[in-house]
């Protein structure tokens, strides 16, 4: 267990030993289930643990060609590649990168496919489905709203797939369960059932919370066995990203003043909602702080958390403490290394959390640190 009192403010730290947790249940359902599954860089990319990911988990995704060249260099295998658009510019930097691309639209596929047949190492084509059909509420979150620009729906598609198309691609889910996956997937035999019959390879996407306490781990197996039963020609692949940093650390921050305004108190802190957890604002969704009451208590000291940039939308509230807040105690944000490290910003030239591992050894390893360099080195 992390000891805070060590940790320097502001600080990203995940626990290693809590990642290993997850990538056992990630790989034990791998092995059970007899599908392939890899990590989504876009959830989670500490590229410097990527040595204890692999243990576990060879494979990656890419969405971009740095990610792509990420796991060729530090994860030291080929990316499955999905991007919305490839240019002339960058698919063959892609083509180098990975072993899987998959389009989005027909005409990318037919644009670029003459490409990878003259390429000198094979690169296995798909294209991304649109199913019209997710269970996610949150629109920024869903690909399946109607005039989705993602992926190609049933009625834009023949009853025989172009000549190239070696798999298919979906992603709808976002924080989901195995039984969102099962009614997924029914939608998706009804409608793309034929097509599936004729590739080798089905990429489910990411969403799969197969880490959150409460999913059913057994029926998610039990859905992919009976999906494989169905399909036989089929390599199953699943590309979840959250669920490998799912509760694997926190990001620990400080009091630096406390202001009140016609009653309201803000603890502000040495971090920025807006720059360092950007997804509390935009789902938007309220964290976890450790030791705190999640909802207000009468009569108990309670406090918003204000953030240090100057976005006056830069707060969060409110949450009740047992004792009164003062200058220097310690904030915890709970579960916050998946998508908080790699869409944190330098906006307002605000400094950046360090970004550590707690070792399985108790020893805190500083993976990075930020400087004033790193600000003015983004601008010209
Ligand atoms: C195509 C694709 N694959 C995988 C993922 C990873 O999803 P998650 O982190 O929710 O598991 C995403 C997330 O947006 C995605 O767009």
């Amino acid at each position: 267990m992390i000891e805070i009192d060590k940790i320097p403010s502001p600080c990203f730290v995940m626990e290693e030993e809590l990642l290993r947790k997850n990538l056992s249940l990630i790989k034990s359902v791998k092995e059970r289930a007899g599908v392939n599954i890899i990590l989504a860089f876009k959830a989670f990319a500490m590229w410097k643990s990527f040595p204890i990911i692999r243990e576990y988990i060879p494979h990656s995704t890419a969405s971009s060609v740095y990610e792509a060249q990420l796991a060729y260099e530090e994860m030291g295998s080929l990316a499955h590649t999905f991007s919305p658009a490839y240019t002339e510019e960058n698919f063959p930097i892609f083509m180098r990168y990975s072993s899987h691309i998959t389009f989005n639209s027909l005409s990318q596929f037919n644009r670029f496919y003459p490409d990878t047949l003259k390429y000198r190492k094979k690169v296995s084509c798909g294209l991304r489905i649109n199913p019209e059909f997710s269970v996610v509420e949150t629109d920024l979150y869903n690909p399946a709203t109607p005039g989705s620009r993602l992926g190609v729906s049933v009625d834009q598609l023949d009853d025989t797939l172009p000549e190239g198309i070696e798999g298919l691609h979906f992603h709808t889910l976002c924080e989901s369960s195995s039984y969102d996956l099962e009614k997924t997937l029914e939608v998706i035999e009804q409608k793309f059932g034929h097509l599936l019959k004729q590739v080798k390879w089905f990429n489910m996407g990411g969403g799969h919370l197969m880490t959150r306490k409460d999913y059913n781990v057994e029926h998610l197996i039990g859905v992919l066995q009976s999906f494989k039963a169905k399909y036989t020609n089929l390599e199953i692949i699943m590309e979840p990203g959250s669920a490998f940093a799912w509760e694997t650390g926190v990001l620990v921050s400080s009091v630096v003043d406390i202001v009140e305004n016609r009653g309201v108190k803000t603890a502000i802190l040495d971090v920025s909602f807006a720059c360092h957890m950007p997804d509390c604002l935009e789902m938007p969704y309220k964290p976890r702080i450790r030791g705190a009451y999640h909802d207000p208590v009468e009569g108990l000291p309670t406090y918003r958390m204000g953030g240090s940039s100057c976005l006056s939308g830069d707060f969060i509230g409110e949450w009740s403490f047992d004792e009164p807040l003062a200058i220097g105690d310690r904030i915890i944000f709970e579960d916050m290394i998946h998508y908080t490290t790699v869409k944190t910003t330098m906006f307002n030239g605000i400094s950046h959390p360090a970004i550590a591992l707690w070792n399985r050894y108790n020893q805190l390893e500083i993976y990075r640190e930020f400087t004033y360099e790193d600000y003015k080195g983004r601008m010209s």
